[in-house]
């Protein structure tokens, strides 16, 4: 029988959580689920145990209840953590600025520091495009200067820089990977990015729309500098995102790497007018959108460069953006609130 590695999930029974413990049970690793649902329930895990035929441990738990974290670390002999937990909304962040600042960092402090305490030292953490300085716009290197705009992405900047201090005096192994817009769904429909309320993204939103849900698509802006006029983005599929989850939690397992961070993205921007027609195409419905103003803290284009993923990890982004898409359709027509 094989011995598996136990890993902890925080955020566990999120939109990105959910796929990474369907994802690393499936790679042989026991996953133990810590989360909140501050943003999430209870039926991502019966969605998971659809898929995985039995349900992986879950605690629910918040990262900065550190009594509740050491009950969990004295439980399991963890080899490393996947960080998902956090707040994740830029215009909340803006709103409630503080509970990003309290959520996001001091609680991933609780984390750190149990981990120290119980020396688990291999982690991934979910960071951000967000990090970058958006007058590098339009292509984000890894090389490139840093500053957020607004609050979430401090909390990611900082979050970052903390394991980079931990990397270098505690011997960590730490991988952050900066995610650039994640999409789809699960193909078997059972776990997905649940709108539990008006979503903040672009596609959940469409998709809301195609299946009836909602009127018409908000197009943010139609001015900008771009060969359509709206936002451009870089929207990578789940299962890509989740993919390079598990090659940078090997490569930390199987060496102290110290301290790295990665794009994880697919090269191409998408505007939200390309969007739009390809949900139309894969519907074959039409899509009613009106222009509004630009959304504050928005710019105009970003996609990545993720060269440095392809070279460190081994890794490409496999699926294209119409795939994608359809998967995230048919999760939406299943899963119809
Ligand atoms: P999500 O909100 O679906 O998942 C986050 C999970 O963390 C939720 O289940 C929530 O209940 C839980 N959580 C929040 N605060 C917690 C706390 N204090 N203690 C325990 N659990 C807590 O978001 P997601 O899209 O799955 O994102 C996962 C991670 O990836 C987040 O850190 C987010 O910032 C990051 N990220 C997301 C995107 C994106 O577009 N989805 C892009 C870049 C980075
Ligand atoms: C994409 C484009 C909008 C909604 C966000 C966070 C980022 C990361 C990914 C956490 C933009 C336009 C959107 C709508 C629209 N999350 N849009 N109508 O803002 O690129 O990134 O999610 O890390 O931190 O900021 O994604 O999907 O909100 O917007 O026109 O109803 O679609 O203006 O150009 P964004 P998004």
């Amino acid at each position: 029988m094989v011995n598996k590695k136990t890993l902890l999930i925080t955020g566990g029974l999120g939109y990105i959580g959910s796929h990474a413990v369907v994802a690393f049970e499936q790679a042989w690793y026991q996953t133990v689920i810590i989360d909140n649902l501050a943003n999430s329930s209870k039926d991502m895990l019966s969605g998971i145990e659809k898929i995985l035929g039995y349900c992986p441990d879950f605690y629910e738990c918040d990262i900065r209840d550190k009594k509740w974290l050491e009950a969990v670390f004295g439980k399991y002999e963890f080899n490393g953590v996947i960080h998902f937990a956090g707040l994740k909304a830029v215009g909340e962040s803006c709103d409630k600025p503080f509970l990003y600042y309290g959520n996001n960092i001091i609680g991933s402090i609780q984390l750190f520091e149990v981990m120290e305490q119980y020396t688990i030292r291999n982690i991934v953490f979910s960071s951000s495009a967000t990090v970058y300085d958006s007058s590098n716009a339009p292509v984000y290197r890894e090389w490139m200067t840093l500053g957020s705009i607004n609050p979430y992405g401090t909390t990611k900047l900082c979050i970052e820089q903390i394991l980079h201090d931990l990397a270098n005096i505690k011997q960590w192994s730490v991988f952050c990977l900066r995610y650039f817009n994640p999409i789809w769904a699960h193909p078997t429909g059972y776990i997905g990015e649940s709108s539990r309320w008006v979503p903040n993204n672009l596609l959940p939103y469409i998709l809301d729309v195609a299946t009836g849900k909602r009127e018409f698509v908000r197009v943010f802006g139609d001015d900008y500098s771009t060969p359509d006029g709206t936002g451009i983005r870089d929207y990578i599929d789940i299962s890509d995102l989740i993919d390079a989850h598990i090659l940078a939690y090997q490569k930390i397992e199987q060496e102290n790497i110290g301290w790295e961070a990665v794009n994880i993205g697919t090269w191409r921007g998408t505007s939200v007018l390309e969007m739009i027609h390809i949900v139309e195409k894969i519907s074959g419905k039409k899509i009613p959108y009106h222009i509004f103003p630009r959304r504050d803290g928005d710019i105009a284009q970003f996609w990545c460069d993720p060269q440095r993923a392809i070279d460190f990890l081994n890794w490409y982004p496999k699926n294209n953006i119409r795939q994608t898409v359809l998967y995230a359709y048919e999760y939406v027509l299943k899963n119809r609130f």
